[in-house]
């Protein structure tokens, strides 16, 4: 049998994911959190986005596989997918809870503004995020203590009883956040800033991250917003602990695991991706920030067209995603 190859963190390994994970050995990450490609025909350098429904059913199974089997059993498994491949994605992790490889906990519900513009139907503005842990929950624990990460007081909340109805049976800890997370237009700035997150705030406010945003590298067709990862790695990892992303894109989820204190290792099948990933991840090590950027660095003036559009508005060789008509 072949040996397997050593697993290193710290690192964004170019490759592709479902080989990689299959060749390293078995329990060695804390959490796992994934955003695949939703094979809705966006514009990425390496991989194709358009593929026919039953292969990319089976890649899903196959990556989420090699997800559930690097994870411990105490760790965490987090996938973002959209619409089209949900149900799925979702049958599968039943299958594999039937099989007592996981336990599901949550279908959470991202509600963002700033979604692409459709011209005959309704504006899509949420995604699915499956929360699932190791296969250490499925025999009997307590919710006191349970066997994986759940650092609550890390991202609990003011609770309405404590905020507006002034009810002494409040719990001054404050309350989990619900299942639904949501951005309101109100909430970001005129500069483009958003504000999470506020004191009095139960819900999770999130937005996409538009072109102008500071937070938007603007080389990646798809980053995610830094918070939405920020409250996953804190409430499912220790400083300390191993955060996986298999498909690290812009480097999101490890710049953030990175910022607070997590080891860090991601698969990327675009070298570019994968490079520059690193040295977004790399400032934040080296300096405890965000890695912003400006308006001028992405080419944009106020009031003015992009002079050069993002990788996947790039409208050359294609018209953009058929699912945002
Ligand atoms: C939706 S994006 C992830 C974006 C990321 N969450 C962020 O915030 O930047 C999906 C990424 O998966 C990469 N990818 C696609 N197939 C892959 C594979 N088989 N192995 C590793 N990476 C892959 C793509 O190149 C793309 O960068």
């Amino acid at each position: 049998m072949p040996r397997p190859r050593t697993f290193k963190t710290d690192k964004v390994h170019v490759g592709d994911c479902i080989d990689l994970m299959n060749a390293w050995p078995e329990d060695r990450v804390d959490l796992v959190f994934a955003d695949p490609p939703y094979n809705i025909g966006f514009h990425y350098d390496e991989y194709d986005d358009n593929r026919p429904g039953d292969e990319y059913v089976q890649w899903t199974e196959d990556w989420i596989n090699g997800c559930v089997r690097l994870l411990k059993p105490t760790g965490s498994l987090y996938v973002l997918i959209g619409d089209e491949y949900a149900a799925e994605t979702r049958m599968h992790l039943k299958r594999l809870e039937q099989e007592q490889k996981l336990v599901f906990r949550n279908w959470i519900v991202w509600h963002y503004t700033f979604g692409q513009n459709c011209k005959s139907k309704f504006n899509r503005s949420h995604a699915h995020l499956f929360y699932c842990v190791g296969s250490a929950a499925t025999g009997k624990w307590k919710a006191s203590d349970p066997p994986f990460a759940f650092n609550r007081q890390d991202i609990a909340v003011p609770s309405a009883r404590q905020t507006t109805y002034a009810d002494r049976r409040a719990n001054p800890k404050g309350k989990l956040p619900d299942d639904t997370w949501y951005l309101r237009p109100q909430e970001v700035a005129d500069d483009g800033e958003v504000s999470y997150f506020g004191p009095d705030e139960d819900t999770w406010y999130l937005s996409r991250l538009c072109g102008t945003f500071k937070e938007r590298q603007g080389w990646h067709p798809c980053q995610l917003p830094e918070a939405l990862l920020e409250r996953i790695v804190k409430l499912s990892s220790h400083e300390g602990d191993v955060v996986f992303d298999p498909f690290t894109g812009s480097g999101t989820t490890l710049a953030v695991a990175a910022r607070l204190g997590r080891h860090w290792a991601g698969t990327e099948l675009s070298a570019d991706y994968a490079k520059r990933a690193t040295q977004r991840i790399k400032h934040v090590q080296k300096t405890g920030q965000t890695h912003t950027t400006t308006l001028s660095d992405k080419g944009i003036e106020r009031g003015k067209p992009k002079k050069k559009a993002e990788p996947h508005r790039s409208t050359k060789d294609q018209v953009g995603p058929a699912v945002f008509k």
